[in-house]
């Protein structure tokens, strides 16, 4: 029998509400009515061990195709800049455009607590798929969608039209809100952020809401919803979620050179490098260390701080390990102290974290703002 869209729309709806049963019943019937197809256009990536491979519709045939958009999965469709449908070779690097998978779509909105009649800014268009569910939602005259990359803004803009959607769109940084349609109630971002863009505080009225990923250069990522206070404070707690968007673009890591070990001073240590594998200990180690990435060999962790050079790296040494750190910041220290307090605090997961911000100040704690604390970057 060939697949029928509309079905499959309705089963990925039950799945995703039976997945989440505090979902409010509205959001499956966004999921359930919205064409998720028209968004797709007829090409998308499949990460392949030889990179990032363009999967087309017309070579997949249509039965194949309509299952894959109503899979629960996120679909690369721009990869280093580059769209998959003008791609005929598998590419390499990182995706920097996608449509968000349907249930993190709605759980987003779920943690928003997004409600008819409020004013909605959502960061990152992409395909347009969100901005289609939330108008589904909310009314169209509640959406404003702002994109960064122009080509994608315009495809996003055609797919929302042919599916019958008239949310309000912009092309522009999102990182400085979309000043021409505020104020709004709650904004939304479908891309993470290392720290929340001062402009967004501006452009929020009073009690209104931040729904975002806090990422950084290890990847590691919290979802949280922040509400503004009288006096221009955002407060808020991680969720459980072990999710994440793709980074905002201005937000991303610049280009690093190849990296080459140096050996700098060593000494041992006894705590495990294997702690930056947790969701958590990630967490904490970026906030440690708000410049340095993250790699992983099969031997230990190299950090390498993309801003100064500065580097770390591990090694095992019978029941503990070695630790060689160079440059000018001490790397693998940060991260030990960090990593110490959470240990202390009973490595609690990302729920025990909570935020509070303002546009010059953002601190990430554990438990309550008095107590372990570090800073976000600005
Ligand atoms: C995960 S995709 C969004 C997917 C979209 N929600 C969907 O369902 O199709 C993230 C999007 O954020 C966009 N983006 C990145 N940085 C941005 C910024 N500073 N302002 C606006 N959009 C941005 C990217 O170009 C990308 O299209």
């Amino acid at each position: 029998m060939p697949a029928d869209p509309a079905a499959l729309r309705l089963a990925l709806a039950e799945d995703i509400a039976s997945a989440n049963p505090t979902l409010d019943p509205a959001w499956c019937d966004a999921i359930a009515t919205v064409p998720r197809e028209l968004f797709l256009g007829d090409a998308a990536f499949r990460l392949t061990g030889t990179g990032w491979e363009p999967v087309r519709r017309k070579e997949t045939g249509e039965d194949e195709w309509l299952r894959m958009v109503y899979s629960d999965q996120t679909w690369v469709t721009q990869v280093e800049e580059q769209d998959a449908a003008d791609t005929t070779s598998s590419v390499s690097g990182s995706p920097t455009s996608s449509a968000t998978l349907p249930s993190l779509v709605v759980r987003t909105a779920q943690v928003a607590e997004l409600q008819p009649g409020q004013r909605i800014l959502e960061v990152g268009t992409g395909t347009g798929y969100s901005t289609a569910v939330l108008s589904h939602r909310l009314g169209p005259g509640s959406i404003v969608s702002i994109e960064y990359d122009p080509g994608l803004a315009t495809s996003a803009a055609t797919h929302l039209h042919d599916a019958g959607y008239t949310p309000t769109l912009a092309t522009g940084d999102g990182l400085q809100g979309c000043k021409e349609h505020a104020d709004y109630d709650a904004i939304i971002a479908t891309c993470s952020v290392r720290s929340i863009p001062p402009s967004w505080f501006w452009q929020l009225n009073d009690g209104g809401s931040i729904t975002t990923t806090i990422c950084g250069w290890m990847l590691a990522a919290g979802l949280i919803r922040l509400v503004l206070d009288d006096e221009g404070t955002a407060h808020g707690r991680f969720t459980a979620d072990t999710i994440t968007y793709m980074l905002a673009r201005p937000h991303e890591r610049p280009p690093s050179p190849v990296f080459f070990r140096l050996d700098g001073d060593t000494r041992h240590t006894v705590l495990d490098p294997g702690l930056l594998e947790s969701w958590a200990g990630r967490f904490v180690a970026q906030l440690a260390a708000p410049s340095a990435e993250l790699m992983t060999t099969s031997t230990g962790i190299i950090l390498r701080d993309v801003a100064t050079g500065s580097q770390a790296w591990t090694e095992p040494d019978g029941q503990t390990w070695t630790v060689h750190q160079h440059g000018q910041l001490r790397l693998w220290d940060q991260v030990e102290d960090a990593l110490s307090a959470w240990q202390k605090a009973g490595t609690p997961a990302l729920t025990e974290f909570g935020m509070s911000a303002t546009p010059f100040e953002q601190t990430v704690w554990i438990g309550s703002p008095t107590g372990p604390s570090w800073q976000l970057p600005i």
